[in-house]
């Protein structure tokens, strides 16, 4: 894939980045069909923004606390998202909720990964919930959003097993290392044209070979 047709994605963190150095990773192999225009983290000095840096991606620190609400805010990421040209928007660890402001910019155009088996165990600390509600199995999910809290479409899911009382960090690293081969499956499909919605539900034309779930 030339570089004149590979579609500019933007990716907004707030920590440490493990997903965005896994999209980071696929996009730079030579087949991809994307690439990381610009990465924006709200919080300054988050390890993340380290990471883009090193893959030689353009990196914006907007920190919310800038903006008197939140309508203003995501404004504010619409002309950063826009000034570099961006198409597809990638929510990775961004621990904020998003207005139609954003949304409407980019329409049924932007991701979020959510470490649970949606729609359980929405909101903060999800592994947690899991963990201390004793489920056998967790995972992660990719969707897109809407205004609702890890609410919108459902795209692909990933399942791993989960053990009650294991301690809570090693269900966390077993969930990450699962968002890890989801996220940029699901951003190829995603800027591919792979998706549809209808109402709450995506439609996929999947690649051969390819499942909307992992295990
Ligand atoms: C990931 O587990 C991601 O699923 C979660 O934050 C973590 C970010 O880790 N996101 C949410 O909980 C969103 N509701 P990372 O910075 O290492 O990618």
């Amino acid at each position: 894939m030339g570089e004149l047709s590979e579609v500019p994605v933007g990716v907004l963190i707030s920590g440490s980045g493990t997903n965005l150095q896994a999209l980071l990773d696929a996009c730079a192999e030579p087949d991809s069909p994307a690439k990381i225009a610009v990465v924006i983290s709200n919080r300054p000095g988050v390890y993340g923004l380290e990471r883009a840096r090193e893959a030689g991606v353009p990196t914006v620190v907007a920190p919310h606390r800038d903006h008197p609400d939140r309508r203003t805010y995501d404004a504010h990421l619409v002309s950063t998202l826009r000034a570099h040209h961006v198409q597809w928007v990638a929510l990775a660890g961004f621990m904020r909720l998003v207005t139609s402001t954003l949304l409407d910019a980019f329409p049924q155009r932007v991701l979020n990964i959510h470490p649970s088996l949606l729609p359980a165990f929405p909101g903060l600390d999800a592994q947690g919930q899991a963990n201390a509600y004793g489920t056998t199995v967790a995972g992660a999910t990719v969707h897109l959003v809407d205004e609702g809290m890890d609410h919108g479409p459902i795209l692909a899911q990933g399942v791993v097993p989960a053990e009650p009382g294991e301690p809570v960090e090693t269900l966390k690293q077993r969930i990450l290392q699962m968002e890890h081969r989801l996220f940029p499956m699901v951003l190829r499909w995603a800027v591919e044209g792979r998706i549809q919605t209808e109402g709450r539900l995506a439609r996929i034309d999947l690649p051969p070979g390819q499942r909307r779930w992992l295990i």
